[in-house]
């Protein structure tokens, strides 16, 4: 058995033809088959069923693909982990999700740039869940995103926990009050907009896991404003759900509806929107700083001294963290 073949099983599998396999992988149709009988001829197992049309896998052909599909991103992950580290890109990437941007973001970058004047930086907008396969192909080399998530690939150091508030129209009834229970919001029209909703095993304590081993498994998903109301026993009489967190700042701003933000948003469109501050002090959303297990970029414990420094300068609190070589 060898990857040549392995490649070709997977192709067909995913594109149940033959000559579409073969195109994508740029090998003749029947070079491409004589891979997949090499294949089942090692293994002494039919994979596909060759007369149906589209291609149809075998009960074993489709257990094996879910396996074998697993391995090859792990083998392309590890050889692009392999030839960035023995070639590492003089710039350092950063994804990062458009909430910190409002925040602490260009300050870092500042703070950065001032302490290594020969450093490049590119930033790069990606969500927080598509920021762990960024990582491992190599399009970021660190990111900043609001949720946990946990692979055998990467690591993530909790930075701080920012307080959401609410942002209110400025015309609102209660927009003047601070100091708001999630209670008082029950009956307002609340707006969602978050792009990555939580897995279930997260909620519950345990960090969501996506090793290699794992079974395949989906776990339910839930919208983290929603979770956040529901820890606190309340459920929104009415919900709208937007794009991003600019068109719900935009709804808020126009009449529709009030929604939760970090704190850091609190300077946006504030001709229009009021924000308040929630009665609640453990209703916080998380930043993480989010970059490989094995040999992140060189300049990567350079950024994070960069935002412990903004933090000290700001008398922010937070607990120093290192990483995991
Ligand atoms: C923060 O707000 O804590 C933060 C934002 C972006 C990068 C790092 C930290």
């Amino acid at each position: 058995m060898d990857i040549k073949q392995l490649q070709a099983f997977v192709a067909i599998a995913e594109l149940q033809s033959f000559s579409a396999a073969a195109q994508k992988i740029g090998l003749s149709q029947p070079s491409l088959s004589r891979l997949l009988k090499q294949l089942e001829a090692d293994m002494g197992v039919l994979l596909v069923e060759r007369q149906h049309r589209p291609l149809q896998l075998t009960e074993a052909g489709a257990f094996f693909y879910k396996k074998v599909g697993t391995l090859l991103i792990e083998m392309q992950t590890i050889t692009s982990m392999t030839q960035r580290l023995a070639s590492p890109s003089p710039e350092l990437r950063i994804g990062f999700v458009p909430s910190v941007l409002y925040g602490l973001l260009p300050e870092v970058i500042a703070t950065l740039k001032q302490q290594h004047t020969d450093i490049e930086v590119r930033l790069c907008d990606i969500s927080s869940y598509q920021q762990m396969q960024a990582l491992k192909s190599g399009e970021i080399d660190v990111g900043f995103g609001r949720f946990f998530y946990q692979d055998a690939w990467t690591q993530q150091i909790l930075l701080r926990h920012e307080r959401y508030v609410v942002a209110l129209p400025k015309a609102h009834p209660a927009a003047q009050i601070p100091h708001q229970r999630l209670s008082d919001l029950s009956q307002q029209h609340l707006i969602l907009y978050h792009k990555t909703h939580l897995p279930a095993r997260q909620i519950v304590g345990t960090p969501a896991m996506d090793t290699p081993s794992a079974e395949p498994f989906e776990p339910p998903i839930t919208e983290p404003l929603l979770h956040i109301f529901a820890q606190h026993g309340v459920t929104p009489l009415m919900t709208t759900k937007v794009s991003d967190l600019q068109v719900a700042l935009g709804l808020v701003a126009a009449g529709e509806g009030v929604t939760l933000v970090p704190a850091s948003l609190q300077t946006v469109r504030t001709e229009q929107i009021a924000y308040q501050p929630l009665w609640h002090e453990d209703v916080t959303s998380p930043i993480y700083l989010h970059t490989l297990k094995d040999r992140p970029h060189p300049r990567v414990p350079d950024l994070l001294v960069a935002v412990y420094k903004v933090y000290e300068q700001r008398g922010i609190t937070y607990r120093r963290q290192s990483f995991v070589y």
